[in-house]
């Protein structure tokens, strides 16, 4: 079976054809970084106006490249929850259009599951048997769950503030890195030591009841505004050594919580996803911790990481076999999804 995958929560414009829910035949995506990054954030009206002038385009790239004709098509799977609502209103009612003419089954899917499938798009790489834990590190979202079921997530701890990636970006807008912060910074600070600032580590010394929440609104405040008192007296103050030192602190408050997840519910297998699962020195720390700790952590492919097509179309296979059914030309988009049941409270 092959599915049309499209992906427009933000402002990626992004489609893949995909088959048997794992072997990506095509992908194509047009990222509107050039235009939102004068503004150091994605601007949602700008977004929408993109999407709707290039998502044709996009369609058409896509059957280029893969020599594959829509009547080849089985299924189309549409983002259409949570997200930028106009940047859904596109990409939803361009797949219902097809749909209709092409008169194929649809079927929209969440994009935050759809992250938490990418490590599984490759025929080599199988899905864990249920439970497993997932952790979904993005610009607008960080969760750490137990996943029950393909549709089932069961948050543990989430972030109580900002999300991870959207702090890369501040960081990065504050000391004038470029946009999006997180590939910025990710560069920068392997140029720089770790060590020369002391920056606090978020619940460091927590009780047991916010155990896998996070916090990056502290640790955003104190490498904006406050860098000078954290600075090791002993070391020279540099961005790539703040930079440095601020993923550190970052990544190792990210990685308490995963540990204490994973201790408090005895899973010892963590499924990836989301923008900030590309950063260089997490990818490693996390290697470097499953060696030690004997917790298997299954990442995504860096091209998969960020928002794609190729996510959508591989959920919405599942979904549309293991349910057994696909939407109407009724679906619509949501900008936000109702809570996922908390596990722990
Ligand atoms: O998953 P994504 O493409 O979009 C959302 O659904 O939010 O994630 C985008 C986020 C941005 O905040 C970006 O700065 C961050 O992922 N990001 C990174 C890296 N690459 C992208 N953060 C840290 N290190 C990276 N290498
Ligand atoms: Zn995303």
């Amino acid at each position: 079976m092959i599915v049309l995958g499209i992906e427009s929560s933000c402002d990626e414009c992004s489609m893949a054809l995909v088959k048997e829910g794992k072997t990506v035949l095509g992908l194509s995506t047009f990222s509107q970084i050039e235009t939102h990054k004068t503004f150091y954030g994605v601007v949602p009206e700008i977004a929408s106006r993109i999407h709707a002038k290039t998502i044709d385009e996009v369609f058409r790239d896509l059957l280029e490249k893969s020599q594959i004709s829509p009547d080849s098509i089985d299924l189309i799977a549409v983002t259409n929850r949570p997200g930028l609502i106009g940047s859904l209103i596109v990409g939803v009612y361009f797949a219902k259009g097809l749909a209709l003419s092409l008169k194929k089954p649809i079927v929209g899917v969440d994009h935050i599951l759809a992250h938490l499938y990418s490590p599984f798009l490759s025929a080599s790489i199988s899905q864990p048997s249920y439970p497993y834990l997932v952790v979904l590190v993005s610009g607008g979202h960080t969760v750490i769950a137990k996943q029950n079921d393909f549709d089932y997530i069961e948050v543990l701890g989430t972030t109580l503030d900002d999300a991870c990636g959207e702090v890369f970006d501040k960081v990065a807008k504050y000391y004038d890195l470029g946009f999006p912060g997180g590939p910025a910074i990710d560069f920068l600070a392997q140029q720089g030591n770790e060590e020369t600032y002391n920056f606090p580590i978020p619940f460091n010394k927590s009780n047991e009841q916010d155990i896998c929440n996070l916090s990056y609104s502290g640790l955003k405040t104190a490498v904006i505004h406050q860098s000078h008192k954290f600075l090791n007296p002993h070391k020279k103050a540099s961005l790539a050594n703040l930079c440095a030192s601020f993923q550190k602190a970052a990544f190792t408050h990210l990685i308490n919580s995963i540990e204490r997840a994973s201790r408090l519910t005895g899973l010892k297998q963590v499924v990836l996803g989301g923008g900030v699962i590309a950063n260089s020195y997490l990818r490693k720390a996390l290697k470097d911790l499953s060696q030690s700790r004997s917790i298997s952590f299954l990442f995504p492919e860096l091209k998969y990481c960020t928002d794609n097509g190729a996510m959508i179309a591989g959920l919405g296979f599942f979904q549309y076999l293991k349910t057994n059914s696909s939407d109407n030309l009724q679906l619509k988009p949501y900008s936000r999804v109702k809570p996922y049941k908390k596990f722990l409270k």
